[in-house]
């Protein structure tokens, strides 16, 4: 089985500081305005640096209504231009999960910048002004910008209802893991991931057909949410999108 490209693609310190970013993120929709210069050029390095085999995350403008769709029962996002478009070539393997692990660390670097942010699938293609190459898709964008609410609470399935076996017979690693994958963001928070434990292996499954962005959401708040444990990670095969495996006797 094949070994997965986000072994080592991230630092130590840049896994500490996304999870530091994981327990204080929320979607936020209300913004007081753009980032300021700084900020901006520290998420154009981000873009580029997260950026996974097959994925592309461009930063644009755009007015919120040109871009977002209403969607019911959810307030609309305004008062930022800012977002990054998510491209996928889905030419290249397994590139849409890829891009939701990069979406996802440029979201967490956001906001461990103090900014809001908010993946966005509802939008309309024709408000994004970043130029595709042959091939490329815009799957996602993340609206990013001045928070200008703190976000809601936090409605998520129970740790027993996404993992097997119980995991508070988990070790802490495992368990850890487990809840930084809870309190991930999801589409429609769908929460669409399940998780099994035996012996040194987590497995990540999906609980709908397909893996898209949102498992690999997932797949890097699993990873991150072990912490300094040394690990790697493969393809799974069958229902098993992915495992994360600790390396043995150490910690
Ligand atoms: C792939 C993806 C697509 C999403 N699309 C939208 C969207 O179109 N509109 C929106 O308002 N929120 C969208 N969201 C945000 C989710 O509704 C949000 O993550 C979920 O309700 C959990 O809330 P939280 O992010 O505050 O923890 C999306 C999230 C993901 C991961």
């Amino acid at each position: 089985m094949d070994a997965c490209a986000i072994n080592g693609f991230f630092s130590p310190t840049q896994r500490e500081r996304y999870l530091s970013a994981v327990s204080g993120r929320r979607s936020v929709r209300t913004y007081l305005g753009d980032p300021g210069v700084e900020a901006l050029s520290a998420l154009s390095y981000t873009a580029a640096r997260v950026a996974l085999p097959g994925v592309r995350l461009a930063l644009g403008d755009a007015q919120d209504a040109e871009l977002y769709r209403h969607l019911p029962f959810v307030d609309p996002i305004r008062g930022t231009r800012k977002y990054a478009a998510v491209i996928v070539d889905d030419a290249v393997p397994n590139a849409l999960i890829h891009a939701g692990v990069s979406g996802e660390a440029f979201v967490l670097e956001a906001a461990a910048l103090g900014l809001g942010t908010c993946w966005v699938a509802a939008f309309k293609r024709g408000g994004v002004n970043v130029p595709l190459e042959e091939g490329e898709k815009i799957r996602a964008v993340i609206a990013f910008g001045i928070p200008g609410e703190s976000g809601g609470s936090r409605k998520r399935k129970r740790l027993s209802e996404i993992c097997s076996p119980d995991p508070t017979d988990w070790p802490l690693w495992a368990y850890n893991a487990a809840e930084c994958v809870r309190v991930a963001p999801s589409a429609v928070n769908l929460q669409p991931w399940r998780l099994t434990y035996a012996g040194r292996t987590l497995s990540l499954s999906s609980a709908r057909s397909g893996a898209g962005l949102d498992i690999g959401i997932a797949l890097l708040h699993l990873s991150l949410g072990v912490g300094d444990k040394p690990h790697h990670i493969r393809w799974g095969e069958g229902r098993e999108i992915a495992a994360l495996i600790v390396e043995d006797g150490i910690k």
